[in-house]
């Protein structure tokens, strides 16, 4: 009995190391090929878990490869589902399309931390510089909820002193504050803390750093474990920093 289950425990370590070590596929992006603002959808599509066209991705694909490829909980990957239909221009649709994600103003918003404003044009792309920016705020090996907070914030500050355009709706901002607690958990090292090397791979080369000993997250990531995170990165924001005040005040402003 023991050393069956002794056989059974090793034999499943062994295809679990066999599977987290052999690399997943990964192609870049060909000419036909469409991709959005959102580092990690592009980066499921690139795996081909999402088509590697980057189109028509209806709401069972992506709620099965989240699941799969990340932990995400198939209700939050509802959501995140229903809100990426609304970019899509037909209105009768029951898929979207990574590129119609970079429609401006829906859930794309100013500030990313490694695309330019659309006022500046391309607002989908990876962008080295807007990128370095960012990360010369992680300044230790583990980034901790204050240094993702300064990176965003920095990236917000500069948005505002150059954009003239510069604004960001309810929805972008919780989806600025959501895209830095979403790195902060699926690249988690340690308690409130994810690995920089992991995390700028990420980014850099849109591509999981699997071969860097990143696995998927053990933890099941749920609306709840996202907003707890969020609600984190918030409040390491206003710790640190009066400006997120004065941006609350504008973005109330501006919701009227
Ligand atoms: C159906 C699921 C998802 C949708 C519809 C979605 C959508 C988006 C959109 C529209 C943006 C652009 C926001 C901007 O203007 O910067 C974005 C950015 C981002 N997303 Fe996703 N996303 C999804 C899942 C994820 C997941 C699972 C992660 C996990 C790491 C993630 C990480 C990010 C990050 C880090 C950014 C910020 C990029 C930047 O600021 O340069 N997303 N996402
Ligand atoms: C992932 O999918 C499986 C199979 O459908 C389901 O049993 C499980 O609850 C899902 N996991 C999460 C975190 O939603
Ligand atoms: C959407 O569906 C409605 C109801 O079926 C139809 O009247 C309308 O023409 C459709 N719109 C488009 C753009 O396909
Ligand atoms: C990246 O962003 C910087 C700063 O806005 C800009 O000067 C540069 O032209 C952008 N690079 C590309 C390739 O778009
Ligand atoms: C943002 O700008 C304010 C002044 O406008 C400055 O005091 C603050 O340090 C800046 N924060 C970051 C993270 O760049
Ligand atoms: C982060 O990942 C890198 C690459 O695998 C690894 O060398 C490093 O030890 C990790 N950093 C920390 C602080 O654990
Ligand atoms: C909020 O931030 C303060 C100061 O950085 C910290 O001591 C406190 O633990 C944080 N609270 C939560 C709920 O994250």
């Amino acid at each position: 009995m023991k050393a069956t289950a002794f056989l059974i425990t090793t034999s499943l370590s062994q295809a679990l190391a066999q599977v987290s070590s052999h690399p997943f596929p990964w192609s870049a992006p060909g000419p036909n090929d469409v991709r959005g603002p959102c580092p990690m959808l592009n980066t499921l599509a690139n795996h081909g878990f999402l088509p590697h066209d980057g189109r028509d991705i209806s709401e069972d694909r992506i709620v099965s490869v989240l699941n799969n490829s990340l932990n995400l909980d198939d209700e939050l990957s509802q959501s995140l589902f229903e809100a990426a239909l609304t970019t899509n221009p037909d209105p009768n649709a029951t898929t979207f399309s990574l590129n119609d994600l970079s429609r401006h103003n829906i859930l794309e918003h100013d500030a990313s931390l490694s695309r330019q404003d659309f006022y500046f044009g391309d607002n989908h792309d990876f962008n080295q510089t807007i990128f370095d920016e960012t990360r010369s705020y992680w300044t230790t090996p583990l980034i901790d909820y204050k240094e993702a907070a300064q990176a965003r914030l920095a990236r917000v500050n500069t948005s505002m002193a150059t954009n003239p355009t510069y604004s960001v709706s309810e929805i972008g901002l919780v989806f600025s504050y959501g895209e830095t607690a979403a790195y902060m958990l699926i690249f988690a090292e340690g308690d409130g803390t994810a690995n920089r090397t992991w995390v700028e791979y990420f980014f850099e080369h849109e591509r999981l750093p699997q071969q860097l000993g990143w696995t998927k997250p053990q933890e099941i990531i749920s609306g709840s474990v996202l907003l707890d995170t969020t609600t984190a990165i918030v409040n390491a924001s206003h710790a640190s920093a009066q400006e997120v005040t004065e941006m609350m005040d504008f973005v109330n402003l501006n919701a009227g």
